[in-house]
């Protein structure tokens, strides 16, 4: 390219800045990039000192000239820093200066090409401050353990959660192996060099188990380790994160023992109330029906009106009678042990809503027989739901319906009455805390749907094997 053609290149570049400087920092050309970058017209700045162009401080320090010291000594200088535009505004530029020479060797000045790269800098500060804001962030939780450890698993930072939970102050911490945190056993059987293994492996490896702290107390920890590798693929270390479950696993403890509990005392009531049932069943029933003969033999034989009087006492007799069956069936229904769910509670529902006066459907669509813990269960679930249809709907209708779903059986008792529970109930109100806790100790939910003016839906369901959901501890 001849040298014409080359100026013409220089001047129209508008990207860069590109000038020339005499020997002692005077401007000698000025390209349209320069006019672009920095505002000034070539008019303005040919023949000018080029300190012009640095900010009044710098200028005052003698950097321009300490700048094309060492251009001159080095042949190129390289620099980043603050330059004003014409209008005063300052831009981030990158800036080489080249020494000119001639053939003989002598400097004939000085060629100067500036870049505004404000925006890049702009881009890098901003990164650099969200990665201070997340190192920020990551020094302070508290709710974490937050740390890393190098390659062989010794700890390389803290953060105040690992202070807090290990109890470890970070001077006292950073550089000893992880294995600190685990207890004496799984140290000697490799857990933690393991664990490494195994992330490094596969890049991430959570796990639940016991931690100890420096006073040497446990804490239940959830852990997450994540292998760290550099942009060539290469190991740098482990992040890991820790979070003590203790509290949450206590209080998953005291939900099972209280599930446990409650399904004890459902179990030890239901013993009880058959025991009842039988009582009243072999003593009390038996032995009035034994009165209820005699009174019909006497009556026979008495002349009237003592007949009558005696036959009326029997006809109490026979309705205490009825009355008792009616509570033996209510605290132990035959049907259940005879013949199965669905005629139990069809018996119960045709003999309460007939007298209630409720129209009443039941439909089966069992396609298994539940265990005989479960039909207890939706038994007495179906009673107290009747009894507050009874109590409290208003209802015209109640349909029960009883179907197979997900290895286990649902009940669902609907009502069309005002549609007014679920709420807070109050004290002296059991009934659907009792129902809960009946479905959820026999491992199964229930759920109380009220609609105000439409109704309410009582759901349940139970699986039919009674232990499921509770083993596994
Ligand atoms: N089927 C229903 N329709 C309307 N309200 C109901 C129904 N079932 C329950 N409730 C409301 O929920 C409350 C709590 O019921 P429950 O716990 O069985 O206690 P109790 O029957 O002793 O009042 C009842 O007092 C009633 O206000
Ligand atoms: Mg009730």
């Amino acid at each position: 390219m001849d040298d014409d053609r080359f100026r013409l290149l220089v001047q129209g570049v508008l990207d860069y800045a590109i000038f020339m400087l005499d020997t002692r920092g005077r401007i000698a050309s000025w390209n349209a990039g320069a006019e672009r970058i920095k505002g000034f017209s070539a008019e303005e700045v040919i023949g000018q000192h080029f300190s012009m162009l640095y900010p009044a401080e710098d200028a005052a320090a003698g950097k321009p000239d300490r700048e094309l010291e060492v251009a001159a000594a080095e042949g190129r200088l390289e620099d980043e820093g603050w330059r004003v535009r014409k209008d005063g505004t300052r831009f981030w530029a990158n800036v080489v200066i080249t020494a000119l020479y001639d053939d003989r060797g002598r400097l004939k000045g000085f060629g100067k090409v500036t870049r505004d790269v404000t925006d890049r800098r702009a881009a890098e500060v901003a990164l650099r401050e969200s990665e201070e804001r997340f190192r920020l962030l990551v020094q302070n939780v508290v709710d974490y353990a937050i740390f890393v450890l190098d390659p062989q698993g010794r700890v390389s930072s803290w953060n105040a959660g690992a202070a807090r939970i290990k109890g470890y102050a970070e001077e006292e911490i950073v550089g000893r192996h992880f294995s600190v945190f685990y207890p004496a056993d799984e140290v000697a059987e490799g857990k933690p060099d393991r664990q490494l293994a195994v992330a490094a492996a596969e890049g991430r490896l959570e796990d639940e188990g016991w931690r100890v702290r420096k006073d040497g107390s446990r804490f239940w920890a959830n852990v997450v380790l994540t292998a760290l590798y550099d942009d060539r693929g290469r190991l740098k270390g482990f992040g890991k994160v820790t979070r003590d479950m203790t509290e949450r696993r206590n209080a998953e403890q005291a939900v099972r023992d209280r599930g446990r509990l409650v399904g004890h005392l459902v179990e030890a009531q239901e013993v009880e109330r058959r025991r009842i049932a039988w009582d009243v069943h072999d003593e009390s029933i038996q032995s009035m029906v034994a009165v209820g003969m005699r009174l019909q033999l006497l009556a026979a034989r008495l002349p009237e009106p003592a007949a009558a009087a005696v036959e009326s006492l029997d006809e109490s007799v026979q309705a205490a009678i009825a009355r008792l069956r009616g509570l033996v069936s209510r605290l132990r229904p035959p049907e259940l042990d005879r013949h199965g769910l669905v005629e139990a509670v069809s018996a119960y529902v045709d003999d309460v809503a007939g007298r209630w006066e409720l129209a009443h459907s039941v439909r089966d669509e069992l396609t298994a027989e539940p265990s005989p813990e479960a039909a207890t269960t939706a038994y007495r679930i179906c009673q107290e739901a009747l009894s507050n249809v009874h109590k409290h709907a208003q209802a015209t209708r109640v349909d029960v319906v009883l179907s197979t779903v997900d290895n286990g059986l649902r009940v669902r008792i609907t009502d069309d009455g005002v549609g007014t529970a679920g709420g807070e109930a109050g004290a002296g109100h059991f009934g659907l805390v009792e129902m809960h806790e009946r479905a959820e100790a026999a491992h199964g939910w229930l759920s109380v749907t009220s609609t105000p003016g439409e109704g309410t839906t009582v759901e349940c369901w139970l699986p039919t094997l009674p232990d499921v959901g509770g083993a596994g501890e």
